[in-house]
């Protein structure tokens, strides 16, 4: 062990349950490398699972879980809804899916993975009630969504009046997605910012090359300690054990606010996003 979840920090979500401010995301870790990968990132410390049914790996996380020995209690997985199932009877069955391959009789928490406002005639807002009735079910402690923009956080709200528990937005030093960020704040909800390290990009970025040579840490582990520093929720993705462990250590150093602001200053608007736009994507895999 190279670390405990000690010493990750929780956020309190507005329906007063805690969520571990470090996870371990495992977009685009192969089905077969899956169960290996999570188990290592158990052994540096890693108690967050941030998974999906479009990754095709619950499986196998699942089987991570259960080899681990770790008590339930101790775990926090989230999953999501994927694009092609969001009609109320397919949600209520590949959750049920969901929940069985992960080998878990409840999640921490589900989203709603893309708000598709050009699918199912705009109406993410049953989506979002079924979600919430999955929660009253007891299978997922928390409901939140993902690449919600503001209008459509503003629109479940005011048309259902649950408030989701988390926003999971694209989020790094390129794309600030500060609307986005600033509507969660705004409702009380909590922002996940995903592709954290801009899928790698940050390696080579010389601003922040200097501040991590300035205070003795990787471009990797500055980036996410300005995450941190600023309230959001990160799970970088590695299948490399050392990075995993490089990732981890956020812990024992604090960056000054010129630093903040100097990686802040990096945000190059719509053109900084690695992935598509929430208002136009529409791909529909189940
Ligand atoms: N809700 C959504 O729509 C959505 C979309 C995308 C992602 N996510 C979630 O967010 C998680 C994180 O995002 P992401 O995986 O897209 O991107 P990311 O975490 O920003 O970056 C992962 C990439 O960076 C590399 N990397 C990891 N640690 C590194 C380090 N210390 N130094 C240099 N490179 C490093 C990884 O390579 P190696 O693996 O080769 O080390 C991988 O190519 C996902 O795994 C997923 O759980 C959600």
């Amino acid at each position: 062990m190279t670390g405990s979840s000690a010493s990750v920090p929780t956020i309190t979500l507005n329906d007063g349950t805690a969520i571990p401010q470090l996870g371990f995301g495992v977009y685009l870790v192969p089905p077969e490398q899956t169960q290996r990968t999570v188990e290592q990132a158990f052994e540096v410390g890693y108690r967050h699972i941030d998974t999906a049914q479009m990754y095709r790996n619950e499986a196998e996380v699942g089987a991570a879980i259960a080899a681990s020995g770790i008590a339930r209690e101790d775990l926090y997985v989230t999953t999501k809804l994927n694009n092609g199932n969001h009609l109320p009877d397919d949600a209520r069955r590949t959750f049920a899916e969901s929940l069985a391959k992960l080998g878990l009789d409840h999640v921490d928490l589900f989203l709603i993975h893309w708000p598709l406002p050009t699918r199912y005639d705009g109406d993410f807002v049953t989506t979002w009630q079924t979600m919430v009735e999955l929660g009253e079910g007891g299978g997922t402690t928390s409901v939140g969504v993902s690449n919600f923009e503001p209008a459509h956080l503003d629109r479940i709200i005011d048309e259902t009046g649950v408030v989701p528990a988390v926003n999971q937005i694209e989020v790094n030093p390129y794309f600030a997605n500060e609307a986005a960020r600033a509507a969660g704040t705004r409702h009380g909800i909590a922002t996940e910012a995903w592709a954290p390290i801009a899928r790698g990009r940050i390696a080579k970025d010389p601003t922040i090359a200097e501040i991590a040579d300035r205070v003795g840490r990787t471009p990797a582990q500055v980036t996410l300690r300005w995450h941190l520093q600023r309230g959001d929720i990160v799970f970088p993705k590695s299948t490399h054990r050392e990075r995993m462990e490089e990732n981890f250590a956020l812990f024992d150093f604090e960056l000054g606010d010129e630093d903040l602001a100097a990686i802040s200053a990096l945000d190059q608007g719509e053109s900084g996003r690695t992935g598509p736009n929430p208002n136009t994507f529409d791909h529909m895999s189940r």
